[in-house]
């Protein structure tokens, strides 16, 4: 899990690859470098964030017209600098970055260690010796023999002093595009790396690679050595999207945007949500797919499915797809990432596509992988998410998959206006949530100051308290668990002390929040502190209140509630909000 990107051209190589890295940064931010060619090979790297590294040892500071450069995320091998990107073969001619995982890269390094020096622990050096050692006096060449013997997954970029004139990039299931500037070429993990510079992309699909000049790029087969007439990409994203406008995080202002994303949902095509929905209605089997928050979000999806248009559609954890579902020809699954590149997820969608059946994706980044192989694909269209934890594009895709439902629910005969119309009116209730933040940022300062929480929720909010145990989680490091209201009394329970706290999500009048109101008291009689965040009144001392939906509308104004909540918590305790520790935004390994 990294991101890579490149330039060659006749601008200063080093200083667009920094600006590249910058940009990629949420892939993977423990350490980071970059490799230029003036008439050698310089390499810059080092361990820590990309600003400290540039304060520390001028990373942006490489003569050259031609750099590549890595962020990294540990897989194979520890935080160090060795084990930093670019990796150099032995003649310090040749410099290599890779995102993705060599799998065969032990026997590999031992056959290679008798005539190798090895200088890290990486699977990654392997290619570059290897680059080395296949070396006669073409690069494009020696990179296709190396890929033959490769297993595993990449998206490489190779470069040489010997032929300081191109950068040789392929791809096999980790993203990789290529950007067409005025003056110089491209390349990134996305094509945030490189709007800067370029609305102009050619994405590579699996075994393709590509030879980038100054001036020409020829996309080739690794398998069959042929040219490839590939389409070129315009992309419409702004670079403001990737800029803070006056917030202190990113998360902060992500969380902001969700009126105006969820309307922008709201105005995706009617055909392309039709066309999903037909695909639903004649599928036997069902199954929606994510990972993380994508998860949370196929799973409220679920309910939605079930009540409003009186379908059965399964939501699975897309690593345990291929273990859990019945994956035929009469089936439908659609996977749901707002990267589009998540391994676990793309890895779902193979699967499915391998057994027969059809497959559809919910996606917010264009271009990304998932977008390429999916017969149906929704773009989300929620801009550029930049904090890690995802904010913005949860209640964008519950604004897709609810529209589905809804459609769905059309296309059974039902009536669904009562619902459509409240729908509509789901931005304005998100605008007054985020009204009342100094409330919630109160309760951030009163009420979290243990160290474990508990969520819970009924019916549709049984994934919303486990979503906002997850954002709690990721971006706070303190511990929190999401479940049904229910399922409390079967063993968690036991937990409520002074040290746990529980958080209850209640909905409007319903049964559910009848319901709830005894669990609630359940933990109150174990002298648990219960913080509840309700659309009705409440007899309690703790409380949020918020405005009036049906309960099933119920998670898109709780959403900005916990969303806050776990933002306030993580300023109060100093974390790094937008990156926190070990995560990275999509994750492209298993
Ligand atoms: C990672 C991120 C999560 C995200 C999940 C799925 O684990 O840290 O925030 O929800 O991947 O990402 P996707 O891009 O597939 O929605």
């Amino acid at each position: 899990m990294c991101g890579i990107t490149g330039y060659v051209g006749t601008g200063k190589a080093s200083r667009y690859v920094f600006e590249g890295l910058k940009k990629l940064e949420y892939r993977g931010y423990d350490s980071c470098g970059i490799a230029a060619i003036d008439d050698i090979i310089r390499v810059k790297k080092d361990t820590g964030m990309i600003d400290e590294i540039e304060e520390r040892i001028d990373l942006s500071e490489l003569p050259g017209c031609i750099a590549i450069g890595h962020t990294r995320w540990a897989t194979h091998g520890g935080v160090t600098v060795e084990n930093a990107h670019p990796h150099l073969d032995c003649s310090g001619t040749i410099a290599v970055v890779h995102n993705g995982i060599i799998s065969n890269y032990k026997e590999l390094r031992k056959e290679l260690e008798k005539k190798h020096r090895f200088t890290s622990d990486t699977d990654t050096e392997v290619l570059v010796h290897l680059i080395e050692e296949n070396y006669k006096q073409n690069l494009e060449e020696a990179v296709i023999n190396t890929l033959k013997r490769i297993k595993g997954t990449y998206a490489l970029l190779v470069i040489s002093s010997e032929e300081p004139d191109r950068i040789i990039v392929a791809r096999k299931e980790s993203p990789l595009l290529i950007g067409l500037g005025d003056g110089g070429n491209f390349v990134g993990s996305d094509v945030s790396a490189f709007l800067a510079h370029s609305r102009k992309a050619i994405p590579l699909d699996d075994d393709e690679y590509a030879v980038i000049t100054g001036n020409s790029v020829e996309v080739k087969s690794i398998i069959t050595g042929k040219k490839l007439d590939k389409d070129i990409l315009e992309i419409e994203l702004t670079e403001k999207a990737a800029m803070k406008e006056g917030y202190p995080y990113f998360m902060l202002k992500e969380i902001h945007e969700q009126p105006s994303t969820i309307t922008s949902a709201q105005n995706i095509y009617p055909e392309e949500i039709r066309t999903v929905a037909e695909a639903m209605q004649k599928a036997e089997k069902i199954y929606l797919t994510g990972a993380g928050t994508s998860l949370h979000a196929c799973e409220v999806a679920e309910y939605w499915f079930s009540k409003i248009a009186g379908k059965l559609v399964v939501a699975v954890d897309s690593s345990e797809l291929e273990n859990r579902a019945v994956v035929d020809n009469k089936t439908l699954v659609i996977g749901v990432t707002q990267s589009g590149e998540t391994y676990d997820t793309l890895s779902a969608m193979r699967f499915a596509k391998k057994m027969g059946a059809e497959i559809g994706v919910i996606v917010n980044v264009i271009g990304s992988t998932a977008t390429r192989f999916a017969e149906y694909v929704i773009m989300q269209s929620s801009g550029m998410e930049v904090s890690v934890a995802a904010t913005k594009t949860y209640t964008s895709q519950l604004s897709v998959l609810l529209r589905l439902a809804i459609e769905l629910a059309k296309l059974e005969g039902k009536d669904v206006k009562v619902i459509e119309k409240e729908f509509s009116s789901i931005p304005d209730k998100m605008r007054q949530v985020l009204s009342i933040e100094d409330e919630i940022k109160g309760k951030a300062d009163s009420f979290f100051n243990v160290s474990n929480y508990l969520f819970i929720g009924k019916g549709i909010n049984t994934p919303t308290a486990e979503e906002a145990a997850l954002k709690l989680k990721e971006i706070t490091y303190l511990h929190a668990e999401g479940m049904s209201a229910g399922l409390l009394k079967h063993g968690t329970i036991s937990l409520i002390d002074e040290n746990m706290s529980t958080i209850a999500f209640l909905p409007s009048d319903s049964e559910n929040s009848a319901k709830m109101l005894s669990n609630i008291q359940e933990v109150s009689a174990r002298d648990g502190r219960v913080l509840i965040i309700s659309q009705g009144k409440v007899d309690e001392d703790e409380f949020i209140s918020l405005p009036d939906t049906s309960e099933v509308l119920s998670p898109f104004i709780f959403s900005p509630v916990f969303q806050l909540l776990a933002y306030y918590v993580a300023v109060k305790l100093g974390r790094n909000v937008d990156k926190p520790r070990a995560l990275a935004k999509s994750v492209t390994v298993e």
